[in-house]
Protein backbone atom coordinates (compact mmCIF):
# COMPACT_ATOMS: atom_id res chain seq x y z
CA UNK A 1 0.00 0.00 0.00
CA UNK A 2 1.45 4.00 -0.97
CA UNK A 3 2.28 5.75 2.18
CA UNK A 4 1.36 9.20 3.39
CA UNK A 5 2.16 11.61 6.08
CA UNK A 6 0.54 14.22 7.26
CA UNK A 7 3.16 16.63 9.11
CA UNK A 8 1.54 19.53 11.10
CA UNK A 9 2.54 22.00 13.75
CA UNK A 10 0.13 23.61 15.78
CA UNK A 11 -0.04 25.74 18.94
CA UNK A 12 -4.11 26.07 19.95
CA UNK A 13 -4.94 22.39 17.81
CA UNK A 14 -6.66 24.20 14.83
CA UNK A 15 -3.84 23.05 12.69
CA UNK A 16 -3.72 19.51 14.39
CA UNK A 17 -7.21 19.14 13.57
CA UNK A 18 -7.25 20.02 9.96
CA UNK A 19 -4.40 17.36 10.19
CA UNK A 20 -6.34 14.58 11.54
CA UNK A 21 -9.17 15.05 9.47
CA UNK A 22 -7.06 15.13 5.91
CA UNK A 23 -5.20 12.20 7.66
CA UNK A 24 -8.89 9.93 8.63
CA UNK A 25 -9.50 10.68 4.87
CA UNK A 26 -6.25 10.01 3.10
CA UNK A 27 -7.19 6.44 4.61
CA UNK A 28 -8.90 5.26 1.79
CA UNK A 29 -6.17 5.26 -0.43
CA UNK A 30 -3.05 5.58 2.19
CA UNK A 31 -1.27 4.25 5.01
CA UNK A 32 -1.34 7.25 6.73
CA UNK A 33 0.91 8.61 9.61
CA UNK A 34 0.00 11.93 11.32
CA UNK A 35 3.05 13.54 12.87
CA UNK A 36 3.51 16.68 15.16
CA UNK A 37 6.50 18.46 13.67
CA UNK A 38 8.49 18.12 16.71
CA UNK A 39 8.32 13.93 16.31
CA UNK A 40 9.08 13.60 12.95
CA UNK A 41 12.16 11.53 12.41
CA UNK A 42 13.67 10.81 8.72
CA UNK A 43 12.67 7.33 8.35
CA UNK A 44 9.32 8.52 8.11
CA UNK A 45 10.02 9.90 4.89
CA UNK A 46 11.19 6.30 3.61
CA UNK A 47 9.42 5.00 0.69
CA UNK A 48 6.97 8.02 1.17
CA UNK A 49 4.52 8.67 -1.56
CA UNK A 50 2.49 11.75 -0.60
CA UNK A 51 3.57 14.43 2.57
CA UNK A 52 1.25 16.60 3.05
CA UNK A 53 2.27 19.84 5.54
CA UNK A 54 0.60 22.01 7.72
CA UNK A 55 1.36 24.65 9.70
CA UNK A 56 -0.22 27.58 11.28
CA UNK A 57 0.21 31.34 9.90
CA UNK A 58 2.54 33.25 12.35
CA UNK A 59 3.83 37.00 11.16
CA UNK A 60 2.85 35.75 7.81
CA UNK A 61 4.95 33.05 7.57
CA UNK A 62 5.09 29.08 8.55
CA UNK A 63 5.92 27.89 11.69
CA UNK A 64 10.01 27.78 12.14
CA UNK A 65 9.75 23.71 12.62
CA UNK A 66 7.79 23.41 9.40
CA UNK A 67 9.99 26.33 7.15
CA UNK A 68 13.19 23.89 8.52
CA UNK A 69 11.24 20.57 7.36
CA UNK A 70 10.68 21.45 4.04
CA UNK A 71 13.71 23.18 3.79
CA UNK A 72 15.84 19.54 4.18
CA UNK A 73 13.68 17.21 1.59
CA UNK A 74 15.16 18.03 -1.57
CA UNK A 75 13.33 16.23 -4.99
CA UNK A 76 17.15 14.69 -6.14
CA UNK A 77 16.66 12.68 -2.56
CA UNK A 78 13.00 11.86 -2.84
CA UNK A 79 12.46 11.12 -6.74
CA UNK A 80 8.93 9.48 -6.03
CA UNK A 81 7.31 11.85 -2.85
CA UNK A 82 4.54 14.58 -3.76
CA UNK A 83 4.49 17.05 -1.47
CA UNK A 84 0.80 19.08 -0.51
CA UNK A 85 1.03 21.73 2.16
CA UNK A 86 -1.82 23.78 3.91
CA UNK A 87 -2.23 26.37 6.50
CA UNK A 88 -4.78 27.96 8.88
CA UNK A 89 -4.97 31.53 9.00
CA UNK A 90 -6.79 34.57 9.81
CA UNK A 91 -10.32 35.56 7.36
CA UNK A 92 -8.35 39.14 6.64
CA UNK A 93 -12.03 40.18 4.93
CA UNK A 94 -13.89 39.10 8.39
CA UNK A 95 -11.21 41.72 10.23
CA UNK A 96 -11.84 44.31 8.09
CA UNK A 97 -8.21 46.14 9.02
CA UNK A 98 -7.16 48.61 6.49
CA UNK A 99 -2.98 47.86 7.75
CA UNK A 100 -3.34 43.94 7.92
CA UNK A 101 -5.15 44.11 4.79
CA UNK A 102 -1.98 46.03 3.32
CA UNK A 103 0.31 43.57 4.82
CA UNK A 104 -1.37 40.48 3.97
CA UNK A 105 -1.39 41.90 0.45
CA UNK A 106 2.38 41.86 0.73
CA UNK A 107 3.42 39.34 2.60
CA UNK A 108 1.04 36.61 2.13
CA UNK A 109 0.12 33.38 4.04
CA UNK A 110 2.46 30.69 5.74
CA UNK A 111 1.19 28.42 2.37
CA UNK A 112 2.70 30.73 -0.03
CA UNK A 113 6.32 30.52 1.44
CA UNK A 114 5.70 26.72 1.64
CA UNK A 115 4.92 26.42 -1.58
CA UNK A 116 7.88 28.51 -2.47
CA UNK A 117 9.93 26.44 -0.91
CA UNK A 118 8.85 23.13 -1.87
CA UNK A 119 9.62 24.44 -5.85
CA UNK A 120 12.68 25.66 -4.74
CA UNK A 121 13.62 21.87 -3.52
CA UNK A 122 12.57 20.60 -7.26
CA UNK A 123 9.08 19.41 -6.50
CA UNK A 124 6.23 20.32 -8.61
CA UNK A 125 2.80 21.42 -6.72
CA UNK A 126 0.73 18.38 -8.01
CA UNK A 127 -1.78 19.62 -6.24
CA UNK A 128 -2.60 23.32 -5.11
CA UNK A 129 -2.59 24.04 -1.50
CA UNK A 130 -5.17 25.20 1.11
CA UNK A 131 -5.85 28.33 3.51
CA UNK A 132 -8.40 26.78 6.52
CA UNK A 133 -10.01 29.77 8.07
CA UNK A 134 -10.06 30.17 11.83
CA UNK A 135 -12.49 32.82 13.64
CA UNK A 136 -9.87 33.90 15.99
CA UNK A 137 -5.76 33.30 16.55
CA UNK A 138 -6.94 30.43 19.17
CA UNK A 139 -9.92 29.14 17.40
CA UNK A 140 -12.78 28.12 16.99
CA UNK A 141 -11.98 27.18 12.84
CA UNK A 142 -14.38 28.52 10.84
CA UNK A 143 -17.81 27.32 10.01
CA UNK A 144 -17.62 24.35 6.91
CA UNK A 145 -13.79 24.56 7.45
CA UNK A 146 -13.38 20.83 8.91
CA UNK A 147 -15.79 19.92 5.59
CA UNK A 148 -13.70 21.78 3.56
CA UNK A 149 -10.41 19.77 4.49
CA UNK A 150 -12.36 16.44 3.63
CA UNK A 151 -13.17 17.39 0.37
CA UNK A 152 -9.43 18.69 -0.20
CA UNK A 153 -7.79 15.48 1.00
CA UNK A 154 -10.11 13.57 -1.67
CA UNK A 155 -9.12 15.96 -4.16
CA UNK A 156 -5.40 15.52 -3.43
CA UNK A 157 -6.34 11.63 -3.45
CA UNK A 158 -7.49 11.79 -6.65
CA UNK A 159 -4.87 13.78 -8.44
CA UNK A 160 -2.13 12.20 -6.67
CA UNK A 161 -2.59 9.03 -8.00
CA UNK A 162 -3.46 10.36 -11.49
CA UNK A 163 -0.06 11.85 -11.56
CA UNK A 164 2.21 8.71 -10.29
C1 LIG B 1 1.73 35.60 17.08
C2 LIG B 1 0.66 35.28 16.05
C3 LIG B 1 0.84 35.71 14.74
C4 LIG B 1 -0.15 35.45 13.77
N1 LIG B 1 0.03 35.90 12.51
C5 LIG B 1 -0.93 35.67 11.58
C6 LIG B 1 -0.78 36.14 10.25
O1 LIG B 1 0.20 36.76 9.87
N2 LIG B 1 -1.79 35.90 9.36
C7 LIG B 1 -2.91 35.22 9.71
O2 LIG B 1 -3.78 35.04 8.87
N3 LIG B 1 -3.07 34.74 10.99
C8 LIG B 1 -2.12 34.95 11.92
N4 LIG B 1 -2.28 34.48 13.18
C9 LIG B 1 -3.44 33.62 13.50
C10 LIG B 1 -2.98 32.18 13.36
O3 LIG B 1 -2.94 31.84 11.99
C11 LIG B 1 -3.86 31.21 14.16
O4 LIG B 1 -3.56 31.39 15.50
C12 LIG B 1 -3.61 29.76 13.75
O5 LIG B 1 -4.16 29.50 12.48
C13 LIG B 1 -4.20 28.79 14.72
O6 LIG B 1 -3.67 27.52 14.42
P1 LIG B 1 -3.14 26.58 15.60
O7 LIG B 1 -4.27 26.37 16.54
O8 LIG B 1 -2.77 25.30 14.91
O9 LIG B 1 -1.95 27.21 16.23
C14 LIG B 1 -1.32 34.73 14.15
C15 LIG B 1 -1.48 34.32 15.48
C16 LIG B 1 -0.51 34.58 16.43
C17 LIG B 1 -0.74 34.11 17.84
Amino acid sequence: MMKACVVYDSFFGNTAKMAEIIGANLIERYEVQIISVNQLKPVVLKDLQLLVVGSPTRGFEPTKPIKNVLQNIQAVDFPHLQIVCFDTRMDIKKINNKILNFFVKFRGYALDSMEKIVKHNGFSIIHPGMGFFVDESEGPLGEGEEKKAGQWAHKIMRIAIKVK
